[in-house]
Formats: structure tokens, sequence, C-alpha cells
């Protein structure tokens, strides 16, 4: 269990599924996401039994009353380079904008630096994604650049950006909001 502000993340438990399942076959909460719904609940436990095997790491997102309310996962955790991605889903809509996926990416970006001692966290959001940009940017992530065309979307090609935090922002910013 790993403790944040708003939320804890804890490993994935079969129970999860048939949320994430529900989550995933909402076209508003996928809109963003490099998914392929509709997904049954067999494919989702087929994610799951790769996730397992995978060196990836992936959490469910507990608010702290106790309710799942999201997941988060490194994509393409790279030890050599000490680098990875993430990915984030607040499913339930009711509760976005309300700080919970700030919160979750701090704590896992946190772990990630200060435990895992990774040198590089990076995603890839639309850039049509403005909320979630608000939310990266809120967190300290930079803007690097744009992959433009890079996913084909209802009839057309979308741009997508390219975030990413370093170490040495993390610790600045860390001495910078005090213990
Ligand atoms: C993107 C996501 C993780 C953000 O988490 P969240 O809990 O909703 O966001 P937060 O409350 O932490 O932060 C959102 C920020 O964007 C702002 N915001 C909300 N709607 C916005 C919009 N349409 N345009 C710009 N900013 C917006 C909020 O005011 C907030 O900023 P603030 O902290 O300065 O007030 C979550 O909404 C989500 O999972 N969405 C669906 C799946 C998705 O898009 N995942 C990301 C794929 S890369």
């Amino acid at each position: 269990m790993i403790e944040g502000r708003l939320i804890r993340l804890r490993p994935v438990e079969r129970g999860d599924l048939p949320a994430f399942v529900r989550w995933i076959n909402d076209p508003e909460v996928t809109e963003f996401l490099k998914l392929e719904p509709p997904m049954s609940l067999e494919d989702e436990e087929a994610w799951f039994a790769h996730m397992l095997r995978s060196k990836d790491k992936v959490f469910s997102i507990d608010s702290k009353d106790g309710r799942l309310i999201g997941n988060i996962c490194t994509v393409n955790l790279d030890w050599r380079n000490r680098r990875t991605e993430i990915g984030i889903m607040i499913g339930e809509k009711d509760l976005w904008s309300c700080g919970y996926g700030r919160d979750a990416i701090l704590t896992l970006v946190g772990y990630l630096f200060e435990e895992l001692n990774l040198n590089r966290v990076g995603l890839l959001t639309d850039s049509a994604n403005t909320r979630a940009l608000s939310c990266y940017e809120r967190c300290g992530f930079h803007r690097e650049g744009i992959y433009r065309d890079y996913r084909y979307k209802r009839g057309r090609y979308v741009d997508c950006v390219l975030m990413s935090m370093l170490r040495r922002e993390w610790d600045e910013r860390r001495a910078r909001s005090g213990p």
C-alpha cells in the first residue's frame, strides 16, 4: 500500500476487474485512452494475467474512504535506463477534477523516483485532453514536444503531447515545497 494525501495505491485484485471493464466500456472515460473497447471481463482477465508476469507495475487507486476510483500503471519500465512512462484512468467520472488524479500521479511518481530510483518518468496524451494536460503540468511534468498525427481516432489523425519529469526536477520540487 502506498499512501497519498487523498488516495491509496494498492495491488490490483481480481475483484477490481468488473469495475475496470465498466470504465473501459464507457466512451467518456476512454475518449483519450489508447484502448480498443468494447472489452469483456475475459479480455480484462487476460490483461491482468499478463500484468502479473510483466515487469510493469499496476495499482488500483482507492480514495481514502475505501472507494475504488481508478488505476495507474507504469508502461515500458526500463531498468537499464532507469525510466518509464505512466498511464492513469480515474474511472469514476463524478470524481474528475477533484484532485484525485494529481494525488495518484504524485504518489506514484514519488515512489518511482524515491523507492525505485528511476531517473525519468514520461507520458503521452492526446493534445485535446486538456484536463489531463492541466493535471500533468500541475504535477510538474514538462511538455517536450508533439507527435503529429500520432493516433487515428474517430475518422481522423490526432496529435499527442509528450511530457516528462526528471528526478532532479522532482527533487527541486520537493525542496521548494518543504518536508
Ligand atoms: C486525466 C485524469 C487522470 C485527471 O485526473 P483528475 O482527478 O480528473 O484531475 P485533477 O483534479 O487532479 O486535475 C485536473 C486539473 O485540470 C483542470 N481542468 C478540469 N477540466 C479541464 C478542462 N476541460 N480543460 C483544462 N483544465 C481542466 C482542473 O481544474 C484541475 O486543475 P487545478 O488542479 O489547477 O484546479 C482523469 O480525469 C482521467 O482519468 N480521465 C479519463 C482518462 C484519461 O483521460 N486518462 C489520461 C490519459 S493520458
